[in-house]
C-alpha cells in the first residue's frame, strides 16, 4: 500500500467543488484518481481523418469543468497535446481549473544527449503551448540499449530547470523501475496496462512501487470498453474497427479467449448489481484498490460517449472481501511476463500485433565485426575492450561466449553502485544485447556464471537471474569472491549455443 498519508484526499478549493478525489504522491505530485486518456484521438484522426481541434478542445474542457482535471497524452497521440493546450487556455480564460498535464516522450533508441532530451521536452511544450509539463512520462523500447539512463538523467536536469514538474515512466517492469530508482532517478509514476484481465502489475511492480512511493497509473482498465455491460452476453465481434479494442482483444485471447472473458464479465455484473454501480465501475475500482495504484486512466473519444457520470461512481463505493474473492475466482489466465513486455517482445500485444505503428526498426545494440571468417565479435563501445584486447562477446560457429560483464555504462561509470540486484538487471540486459547482436537470444544460453562480492546478495541476484532465465534454466555457477575490479558488487558471464 502507498503510505496512509498519501492516500486520496478531496480537493477543497471552491473552484474544485466538483473535483474527483485527488491523490498526492510522495513526490508531491497531485492528480485526479480518474485520469482522462487521449490515445483515442490518434484513432479518431487515423489516416488523415478531419478532426476539429477547437471543438475537441471544448469537449476536453468539459471534462475539467466536471472535475476530470488530469489529462494523459503522448507525443504520438495525434493532436492530443495541441488539443490539451487549447483546452487549458479555454479553462484559464474562464477562470476554470488548471488541468494537470501528463504527457509521454517515446523516443527511438539512440544517443540520448542533453540536446536530444531537451528537444523531446521542448517539442511537447511547444505543442501544449506551455512552459512546463506537470509529468513527463518516459518510454523506452529495448532495455538492451542502455541510453535510457542518460535520458532519465537529462530529464532530472530539466526538472531542476523547471521545464518538467515530475518524471514518470511508462511500461517499465518491476526490475527496471527498481533499477532506475536505485540509480538515483526520482520517479513519481509508472503508467502500465492494469485490469482484471491483465493483472501483471498487481505482482512485483506493485510491491516495488509501494516500497518506493511510486504511483502506478493503470491504463486499459476497461480493455478499450470491453469491460462494460454492453459486451456482456455478446458474441465475439467478427471485426474490430478501433485500435484500442483491437489491442485488448489480443489480451483477451492471450488470457484464455472470449468465453472465459464472458465468465469474468458475468462475475463483475453480479458485483455491480449488488453495489448499484456499473460493470465498468467494478473493473476500474478493482485496479484503484490495488496497493500502489494512484489512478486509472480512462480513454475518451472526444465528441463521442463521455461516460463521465458513470465513471465518477467508481469513487463512491468499495469492493468487499466477497467481491474480491468472486473476481479472483473468475480470473482469466495470467498474461505472461511483466508490465510492458507487450511492447518489447513477441507476442506483441499491440493494436497491430507488432511495433509497426511505432517504429520502423530497432537499432543494433552492439557493433559486430568479422575479424576473420567464421568468427564474429560484438563490442559494446567500452574503451577497455580495445585497451585490454577482448570483445564483449565472440561467436564461433554456433557458439557464443560473453565476457565477464559488470554494470558499467557506456561512459565508463558504475550503474547502481552498492546495489547488486540493480547491477544484475543492467548486466543481464547487456548480455542479452551481446547475444542478440551475434544472432542468438537468451533462449540459447547454456551456462551463466555469477561472481558476487557480498554473500548476502546471493538471493536478490538469483531472483533477478530467474526473471531472465526462469524458463530457460541454463547451468549456473554462483561464486563469492573477495573483490571485483572496479569495486562492483556483481559480475556475470554467459555461454550460448545456437540450435
Ligand atoms: N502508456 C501506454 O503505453 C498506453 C497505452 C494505451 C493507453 N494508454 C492511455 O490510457 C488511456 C486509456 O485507453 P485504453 O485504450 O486503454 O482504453 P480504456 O480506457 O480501457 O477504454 C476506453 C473506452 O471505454 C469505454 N468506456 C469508458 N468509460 C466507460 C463506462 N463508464 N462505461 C462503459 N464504457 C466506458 C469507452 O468506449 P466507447 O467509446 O465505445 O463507449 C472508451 O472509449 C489512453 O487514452 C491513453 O491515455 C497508455
Amino acid at each position: 500500500m502507498l503510505p496512509k498519508e498519501y492516500t486520496n484526499t478531496c480537493a477543497e478549493s471552491d473552484k474544485m467543488k466538483e473535483s474527483l478525489d485527488q491523490i498526492t504522491l510522495p513526490s508531491g505530485l497531485s492528480l485526479s484518481r480518474v485520469v482522462t486518456g487521449l490515445w483515442q484521438m490518434a484513432d479518431q484522426e487515423r489516416d488523415g481523418k478531419a478532426f476539429d481541434l477547437d471543438a475537441a478542445a471544448e469537449a476536453l474542457a468539459d471534462y475539467a469543468r466536471e472535475g476530470f482535471t488530469t489529462f494523459d497524452m503522448a507525443d504520438h497521440y495525434g493532436s492530443a497535446e495541441i488539443v490539451a493546450g487549447k483546452a487549458a487556455q479555454i479553462l484559464a480564460a474562464e477562470g476554470g481549473p488548471r488541468p494537470t498535464i501528463l504527457t509521454k516522450w517515446c523516443p527511438e533508441p539512440g544517443e540520448m544527449d542533453a540536446a536530444t532530451v531537451r528537444r523531446g521536452v521542448e517539442t511537447a511544450l511547444e505543442r501544449l503551448a506551455m512552459d512546463r509539463v506537470d509529468v513527463m512520462q518516459f518510454h523506452w523500447w529495448q532495455y538492451q540499449s542502455p541510453e535510457y539512463l542518460d535520458a532519465l538523467s537529462e530529464l532530472m536536469k530539466l526538472r531542476e530547470e523547471g521545464l518538467v514538474g515530475h518524471i514518470g515512466l511508462t511500461n517499465f517492469d518491476a526490475a527496471h523501475l527498481r533499477m532506475v530508482l536505485k540509480q538515483g532517478i526520482e520517479i513519481a509514476t509508472n503508467q502500465v496496462c492494469f485490469s482484471v484481465v491483465d493483472r501483471r502489475a498487481a505482482g512485483e511492480l506493485t510491491r516495488v512501487a509501494a516500497e518506493h512511493g511510486v504511483g502506478i497509473l493503470g491504463f486499459g482498465t476497461l480493455c478499450g470498453g470491453f469491460l462494460s455491460q454492453k459486451w456482456l452476453g455478446v458474441e465475439k465481434p467478427a471485426q474490430i474497427e478501433d485500435w484500442s479494442r483491437m489491442k485488448y482483444m489480443r489480451f483477451v485471447e492471450t488470457a484464455g479467449g472470449w468465453d472465459r472473458f464472458q465468465h469474468l464479465l458475468g462475475a463483475l455484473a453480479l458485483i455491480a448489481e449488488r453495489h448499484g454501480v456499473s460493470v465498468s465501475n467494478v473493473a476500474s475500482r478493482w485496479v484503484l484498490e490495488q496497493g500502489a495504484t494512484a489512478g486509472v486512466i480512462v480513454g475518451v473519444r472526444l465528441g463521442e460517449n463521455a461516460h463521465r457520470d458513470d465513471n465518477r461512481r467508481m469513487l463512491g463505493f468499495a469492493l468487499d472481501d466477497a467481491d474480491k474473492a468472486a473476481i479472483a475466482e473468475a480470473a482469466m489466465q495470467p498474461i505472461p511476463g511483466d508490465c510492458g513486455d507487450e511492447y518489447r517482445k513477441p507476442p506483441f500485444l499491440t493494436a497491430s500485433g507488432d511495433l509497426s505503428h511505432h517504429l520502423d526498426a530497432l537499432p543494433p545494440v552492439m557493433v559486430v565485426s568479422e575479424p576473420r571468417p567464421g568468427r564474429q565479435r560484438a563490442e559494446s563501445g567500452s574503451i577497455w575492450e580495445e585497451k585490454a584486447g577482448f570483445a564483449r562477446a565472440v561467436r564461433k560457429g554456433k557458439r557464443i561466449l560473453v565476457s565477464g560483464t559488470t554494470a558499467t555504462d557506456p561512459h565508463g561509470g558504475a550503474v547502481c553502485k552498492g546495489d547488486a540486484a540493480g547491477q544484475a538487471v543492467y548486466i543481464l540486459d547487456k548480455i542479452a544485447g551481446a547475444v542478440s547482436s551475434l544472432g542468438g537470444t537468451l533462449e540459447d544460453v547454456l551456462r551463466t556464471r555469477i561472481f558476487l562480492t557480498n554473500e548476502a546478495d546471493w538471493q536478490a541476484v538469483s531472483e533477478v537471474h530467474a526473471r531472465y532465465f526462469g524458463e530457460i534454466r541454463p547451468a549456473n555457477t554462483l561464486i563469492v569472491v573477495k573483490e571485483l575490479i572496479g569495486g562492483y558488487e556483481v559480475e556475470i558471464e554467459a555461454e550460448a549455443e545456437l540450435d
